[in-house]
């Protein structure tokens, strides 16, 4: 199944398209099965019903662990390169990685998990976070991973959305010169969550934590109590292809994020083949993905798509610019990577620090290098491109979302033709249309629209947790019989696909998703605020910035006082990540007679171009525009 040439990925792909079941089937013939599917796919995008390799059964951790342990049990898995330089690094060997999951497999029920369960995971890029996502999977208890950036408020509603019975996390984590301190973060959280019986909490950085009887138990001592039981084996819990695998949320236009649902069997086989293809990974290359494991493409691309495949995946606990700005690149020199994947914010951050911090760095083990979550501007493609992979490296432009578990759109490395700032050509697959406001198809070339997926992939959502009316409304409604993605793009002259951005109330700041209603809810916590309004701005570094008109009367002189507690606000309730970067206090927001905000001027006014504001005669007050424009920031 090897893609050998862009002739042969012009076959593939033809035939992926008019023959999907017979192309998956043979994909997913290359993974271990218990027992193999009755049918291939049954999908309706109606209700919406998707289901593949129905009547299959698997667990995707022998796919990740055991299958491999007679060929590459002592290869590397999972190298793990720490926070702090002068810490040393640690290696697990496939058997290494299987034998630690299994114990921590057997802790996890002598803790009283079971398949089917919600189990909540707060930690730090420790390996002991790869064991956790695995050890869950491999008892067939679904897991929901929360983003360590995340506030105590976002992981309760989180935990509650799930009805998770257990928390794993660690005492704290290092990023950068900073330190979080993740037990207290998750024991406010736990204050609104009654359903939590048992927190296994990680030794990282020694903090002191409150351990709570009966509820409060260390991993490590657990790992102890395994080891003296003699449970070296856990067996696989045999799962049936549809069940659950993991919730991961997401931000969407609402304000409450969803419990995006990935299944055991589909998710397996698209994570495996995408990494696999896109990369074109050949065995014993030392592969480094950037992104946090809290995020999607650190499950698919950091633990399952790699490990069902054997590779060797690199994984960082820090920061790009700790303790300097050379860090990536001390880590390539160091483990001779041949493949970085990173997104463009990272690329564009490191960039503006000059390249002084390319120096002395050997960078020649890179062949392949990749970019994920954003649009690449083509200024940091080239950078990339000249700087890092010394302009012999291929660059994959991956374009994927959560939902769709893994690449949608990207060049194949190697094989297919590269064009600076486009996601390129559709992996085979993966049949994108554009539409146009009204809701027809925009066929042909050299045209842009809205960006749909017409038929089914295995690595698409199921549903969102608890609520399987949001996911229709909110994937499968805008048009008929298609997954819309919420994102602009256009299709050249030669038919390669450009990203523009959402075109719904989602921003992107530096590569995270953010919902502007979240936003908003969160300002309108603080107790000056009457409303707001959240926007987008293009950032030079986070690609988006968070502009926020807010409505707060305050005393004069207070504004700047008021505008930190609001950001404090936000981080409370939100976390971190969600902080605005601009906070312009209005006396008034403008909107329609019907009483809707008119998002575009607002958005223009944010993006610096007032020169044509267009038809502001529907306002209910067109006075207030000018004051804004006037106060703009
Ligand atoms: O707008 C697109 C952007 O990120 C969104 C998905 O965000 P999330 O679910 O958090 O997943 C990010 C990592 C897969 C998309 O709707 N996006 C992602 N990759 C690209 C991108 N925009 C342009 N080019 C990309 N390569």
């Amino acid at each position: 199944m090897k893609i050998t040439s862009f002739d042969h990925y012009k076959d593939v792909y033809k035939y992926s398209v008019e023959q999907p079941e017979e192309f998956w089937a043979d994909i997913a013939d290359t993974f271990t099965w218990r027992k193999k599917w009755d049918k291939v796919l049954e999908w309706n995008f109606k209700e919406p019903k998707i289901r593949w390799f129905e009547g299959a059964k698997l667990n995707i951790t022998e796919n990740c662990l055991d299958r491999h342990l007679e060929t590459i049990g002592d290869n590397p898995a999972i190298i793990w390169e720490p926070n702090d330089p002068k810490e040393d690094h640690r290696v697990l060997t496939y058997r290494q990685l299987h034998d630690k999951v299994c114990q921590f497999a057997n802790v996890l029920k002598n803790n009283g998990a079971k398949k089917g369960d919600r189990i909540c995971i707060y930690m730090p890029m420790v390996p002991e976070l790869a064991i956790a996502l695995l050890a869950c999977a491999r008892i067939g208890a679904t897991h929901s991973v929360v983003f360590g950036g995340f506030s105590a408020q976002s992981i309760a509603d989180r935990i509650q959305d799930a009805d998770c019975n257990i928390v794993i996390t660690a005492d704290g984590g290092f990023r950068g010169a900073k330190e979080i301190p993740l037990k207290s973060i998750i024991d406010d959280a736990l204050v609104r969550c009654p359903s939590v019986q048992k927190v296994i909490v990680l030794t990282r950085t020694r903090t002191p934590v409150a351990m709570i009887k009966g509820r409060d138990v260390w991993w490590e001592d657990e790992i102890r109590k395994v080891e003296t039981q003699g449970h070296k084996e856990c067996p696989i819990e045999v799962m049936d292809a549809e069940d659950m695998l993991f919730i991961l949320y997401t931000s969407g236009s609402t304000g409450k994020p969803k419990g995006v649902v990935h299944t055991c069997g589909g998710y397996m086989v698209y994570t495996g083949y995408t990494f696999d293809t896109t990369f074109q990974y050949q065995p014993d290359e030392v592969y480094f993905c950037t992104a946090d494991i809290g995020w999607i493409t650190g499950h698919s691309y950091i633990v399952y798509g790699p490990l069902s495949q054997g590779a060797t995946s690199l994984m960082f606990e820090g920061v790009p610019t700790y303790p300097d700005a050379g860090r990536f690149w001390d880590i390539v020199d160091k483990f001779k990577v041949n493949i970085i994947y990173t997104a463009p914010t990272a690329i564009r951050s490191l960039m503006s620090y000059g390249d002084d911090f390319l120096k002395g760095k050997n960078l020649s083990s890179l062949t392949k290098l990749g970019s994920v979550g954003e649009p690449i501007n083509e200024e940091a493609w080239h950078w990339f491109d000249e700087k890092i992979g010394h302009g012999h490296c291929p660059i994959v432009d991956t374009w994927w979302q959560t939902e769709n578990g893994g690449h949608m759109i990207t060049p194949i490395a190697g094989i297919t033709p590269l064009k600076p700032g486009y996601a390129s050509l559709p992996l085979p697959g993966v049949q994108p249309a554009l539409f146009d406001e009204s809701g027809k198809e925009i066929e042909g070339n050299d045209v842009s629209g809205n960006l749909c997926i017409k038929f089914p992939w295995p690595g698409m959502l199921r549903t969102t947790y608890g609520d399987h009316e949001r996911c229709r409304q909110t994937y499968f409604a805008a048009y008929q019989d298609m997954y819309f993605t919420g994102d602009g793009c256009l299709r050249d002259e030669d038919g390669y696909y450009r990203i523009t951005g959402r075109v719904d109330d989602v921003l992107n700041v530096s590569g995270h998703r953010i919902g502007t209603a979240e936003v908003e809810n969160a300002i309108n916590m603080h107790s000056t605020v009457v409303e707001s309004a959240v926007v987008g701005y293009p950032h030079d570094i986070k690609g988006q910035g968070v502009y926020a008109f807010v409505v707060a009367p305050h005393k004069s002189g207070d504004e700047d006082l008021t505008r930190k507690d609001i950001i404090m606000t936000v981080s409370r309730i939100i976390g971190a990540i969600a902080k605005p970067d601009k906070i312009q206090f209005v006396s008034g927001l403008p909107k329609t007679r019907s009483g809707k905000i008119m998002r575009r001027i607002l958005r223009k006014i944010a993006e610096g171009d007032t020169s044509n504001l267009g038809d502001t005669s529907t306002l209910l007050d067109p006075a207030v525009v000018d004051e804004i424009k006037a106060g703009a920031l």
